[in-house]
C-alpha cells in the first residue's frame, strides 16, 4: 500500500528533518556555532606547525607559534567535550519526541487508515524513522558541522599560503567530490527500494505474529517460512549492488590519503628546488592534506550514511503526512445530550473499496430507547454503527443527536458520549482491572468491582488466581471469548454514557449467561439510548423497537411482535434461524418457527 502518491524529494526530506530541531533553535544554533569556530581553530594548527618548522630553520624562535598551537589544541578539546556531551542529550531528547509525535498521529488516525496499514509496518517505519533523525542530527551538530567548516575554510588558507601547492589540494577535493557524487548517484535509487522491501517483510511479520496459532493448526509454518525466506533472500539481492557501490567508494577514500600526501610531497619539493615553497609550507601542506582527507572521509561517511537513510526517513514523513478524512469542523461545538434522541437521517455510505454499503437509512430513536437492528451476516449492522461513531463519514445524509449533526461536534465529546462494546472486545494485554478501567481512568475500585458484577464477570474472575489483577494476555488471548465479552461489557459500563452501542456484545455467551446478562443490562439500558446488533431472538426481543436490514437497507421496522405478525423480513429471519433460538422456553421464537 503506497501511503501517499507523491513522494518527497531528498532536500525536502532533509530540511523537513533539521526542521524538527526547530524548538531547540536556539540551542542547535549555538552549538552549530560553537563546531565553526572549531573548525577555524582545527586549521589554524597545521598552518602554526610549519611557522614553527620554518622558525626552526630559519634559526627564529619557533616558541611563541608552540604556545598558541598549544592553547588551540587545549581549547579545541574542550569545546569538543561540552559540544558532544550537549549534542547528545539534544537529539536523544528529541528523538524521543519525533516517536511520540508519530505515535501520536497514529492513534488519532481513523479506522478506515488502520484497516489498510499494517501495525508491523507502522512499527519498523518508526523505528527506522526515528533512527534516520538521530543519525542526520547528533553527527551534525557534534563534529560535522566542524568538519564541513574545515573543509571550507581550508582552501583559501592553503591557497594564501602557497597558491601553487593549493591547487593540489583544490584538484584533490574535486577528483574526491565527483567519485563521491558518482556512487551516491548509483545508490541512491537501489536504497530505496531495499528499505520498501524491508517495510514490507516486516508488515507481514506483524501479521504472522499476531496469527501463530492459525499458522501452526492449518500446517502453514513451513510454506509462510519459505515466503519469509524467499523474501529475505530478494531483500539480500536487492542489497548487493548498492554494496559494491559503496566497496568502490571504501576503497578509493582509503587510497586518497596516500595519493594525496605522495602528491603535496612530491610537487612540495619540486618547488622548493626552483624556491617557490619553504619546507615549512610542504610540513603545512601535509597537514592540510591529512586534514583536508580525513574531514573529506568523515563527511562523506556521514553523507552516505544519510543518503541511506533518507527513504526510511521518507516513509516516516510519509506517515505524518497521513490526514485523517473524518475532521472536526473548525467551528466545532461540543455535543450536548439533553435526552438521547439520534437520528438517521437518508444516510448513504458506500467503502471506499467498493465492497459494502449502507443506503437510504433513515429512522429515529427516541430517547431512552433501545434499537435492536438485525439482518443477515454483512448486511451492514456493524457499518451504520461504524458511521455513528464516526469512523466513517457519510456520503449523502445526516446522523443527528438531539438535533446536532455529529459532523458538527467535536470528536472528543461524541466519543465521550458513546459506550460501545464493539464485535470483537479489544482487550489489551494488561490486568482485568486495567481493561475495565479504560472505560473511566478515573474509577475506584469499587466502582470496577461493581462494573464486573452487572456484567456478570465477577465470578470468572474470582475464580482467576490474580482475581482483578490477572493478566489477560494479547487481545485477550489468556480468555474465553464470553470472557472477554463481559470484560468489554463491563468497561462500556464503567464509561456511563448516555448512549450505548451493543455490537453483538453477547454473542459469544450460553444463554443462562446472557439471560442474568439481559437483567442487567434491562437495568442499564434505562434512560439510555441503546442500539443492539444481535442474532439472538432473545435478545432482540427485549428492544423497544426493531430495524431489519438487508444489503444495506432497512426492509422493515417495528415492535417484536409487530414484525412477526407482519410475516415479512424479519419472520422470515427467525424461522429460517438467521435469528437463532436457542432456548426451548423462548416462547417467541417457538411462535415464529411454527
Ligand atoms: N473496512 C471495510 N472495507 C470494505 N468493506 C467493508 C469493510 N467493513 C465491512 N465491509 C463490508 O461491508 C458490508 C457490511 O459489513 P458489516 O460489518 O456492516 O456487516 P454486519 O451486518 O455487521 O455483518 P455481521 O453480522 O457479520 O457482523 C460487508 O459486505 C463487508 O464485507
Ligand atoms: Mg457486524
Amino acid at each position: 500500500m503506497p501511503l501517499s502518491a507523491e513522494r518527497t524529494r531528498s532536500p525536502h526530506v532533509v530540511l523537513r528533518a533539521l526542521a524538527l530541531l526547530r524548538p531547540e533553535r536556539l540551542k542547535a544554533g549555538s552549538l552549530l556555532g560553537a563546531g565553526a569556530l572549531v573548525a577555524f581553530l582545527q586549521v589554524a594548527e597545521p598552518l602554526l606547525f610549519g611557522k614553527a618548522v620554518n622558525g626552526l630553520t630559519t634559526g627564529a624562535n619557533p616558541m611563541r607559534y608552540v604556545a598558541l598551537w598549544c592553547a588551540i589544541s587545549v581549547t579545541v578539546f574542550a569545546a569538543g567535550v561540552v559540544i558532544a556531551l550537549l549534542a547528545d542529550r539534544m537529539t536523544h531528547r528529541r528523538r524521543l519526541i519525533a516517536m511520540s509525535t508519530y505515535v501520536e498521529h497514529l492513534l488519532a488516525l481513523p479506522p478506515a487508515f488502520h484497516t489498510q496499514a499494517r501495525s508491523g509496518r507502522l512499527m519498523r517505519i518508526m523505528i527506522s524513522g526515528c533512527e534516520g533523525l538521530f543519525n542526520l542530527w547528533l553527527p551534525l551538530l557534534r563534529d560535522q558541522i566542524t568538519n564541513l567548516g574545515i573543509l571550507i575554510l581550508l582552501l583559501p588558507i592553503a591557497i594564501m599560503t602557497n597558491w601553487r601547492l593549493g591547487l593540489v589540494l583544490v584538484v584533490l577535493m574535486l577528483v574526491y567530490s565527483v567519485v563521491n557524487l558518482i556512487v551516491m548517484r548509483h545508490t541512491a535509487t537501489g536504497q530505496a527500494r531495499v528499505e520498501d522491501r524491508f517495510t514490507d517483510i516486516s508488515g507481514n511479520l506483524g501479521d504472522l505474529f499476531g496469527n501463530v496459532t492459525v499458522l501452526q493448526s492449518f500446517l502453514a509454518v513451513p510454506g509462510e517460512m519459505g515466503n519469509v525466506r524467499r523474501s529475505l533472500h530478494d531483500l539480500l539481492h536487492a542489497q548487493y549492488p548498492v554494496l559494491n557501490w559503496w566497496a568502490v567508494s571504501a576503497v578509493l577514500t582509503r587510497g586518497a590519503s596516500s595519493i594525496a600526501i605522495v602528491s603535496v610531497f612530491g610537487f612540495g619539493a619540486a618547488l622548493i628546488e626552483r624556491g617557490l615553497a619553504t619546507i615549512g609550507d610542504v610540513v603545512s601542506f601535509v597537514g592540510f592534506a591529512t586534514l583536508m582527507i580525513a574531514r573529506l572521509e568523515t563527511v562523506t561517511g556521514f553523507i552516505v550514511n544519510v543518503a541511506q537513510r533518507l527513504p526510511a526517513l521518507r516513509q516516516f514523513f510519509d506517515v505524518l503526512d497521513q490526514q485523517s478524512h473524518i475532521t472536526e469542523a473548525d467551528d466545532a461545538v461540543p455535543l450536548a445530550v439533553a435526552e438521547g434522541r439520534v437520528t438517521f437521517d437518508n444516510v448513504s455510505f458506500r467503502y471506499p473499496t467498493g465492497s459494502g454499503a449502507v443506503h437510504d437509512l433513515d429512522f429515529e430513536v427516541a430517547p431512552g430507547e433501545t434499537v435492536a437492528i438485525v439482518g443477515p451476516t454483512g448486511s451492514g449492522k456493524s457499518t451504520a454503527l461504524g458511521l455513528f461513531q464516526r469512523a466513517w463519514d457519510p456520503e449523502k445524509g445526516r446522523i443527528l443527536v438531539d438535533g446536532q449533526d455529529i459532523s458538527g461536534v467535536t470528536l472528543a465529546s461524541l466519543r465521550a458520549a458513546t459506550g460501545v462494546v464493539f464485535q470483537e472486545a479489544g482487550l489489551f494485554n494488561r490486568s482485568i482491572a486495567e481493561n475495565i478501567a479504560m472505560g473511566n481512568p478515573d474509577a475506584t475500585m469499587e466502582q470496577i468491582e461493581d462494573a464486573a458484577r452487572i456484567a456478570g464477570a465477577w465470578d470468572f474472575i474470582m475464580r482467576k488466581p490474580d482475581g482483578f489483577a490477572t493478566a489477560v494476555g494479547d487481545r485477550g488471548a489468556g480468555l474465553s471469548g464470553g470472557e472477554r465479552q463481559r470484560i468489554a461489557i463491563a468497561r462500556a459500563l464503567l464509561k456511563n454514557a448516555p448512549i450505548l452501542l451493543l455490537d453483538e456484545a453477547t454473542s459469544a455467551l450460553d444463554v443462562a449467561t446472557e439471560a442474568r446478562l439481559q437483567e442487567s443490562l434491562e437495568r442499564l439500558r434505562q434512560g439510555r439510548t441503546t442500539f443492539v446488533i444481535a442474532h439472538r431472538l432473545s435478545t432482540v426481543r427485549a428492544a423497544d423497537r426493531i430495524v431489519v436490514l438487508d444489503q444495506g437497507r432497512i426492509v422493515e421496522q417495528g415492535g417484536f411482535d409487530e414484525l412477526l405478525a407482519a410475516g415479512g423480513a424479519f419472520a422470515k429471519l427467525a424461522q429460517d434461524g438467521g435469528l437463532s433460538t436457542p432456548a426451548a422456553n423462548d416462547d417467541a421464537g417457538a411462535r415464529a418457527a411454527a
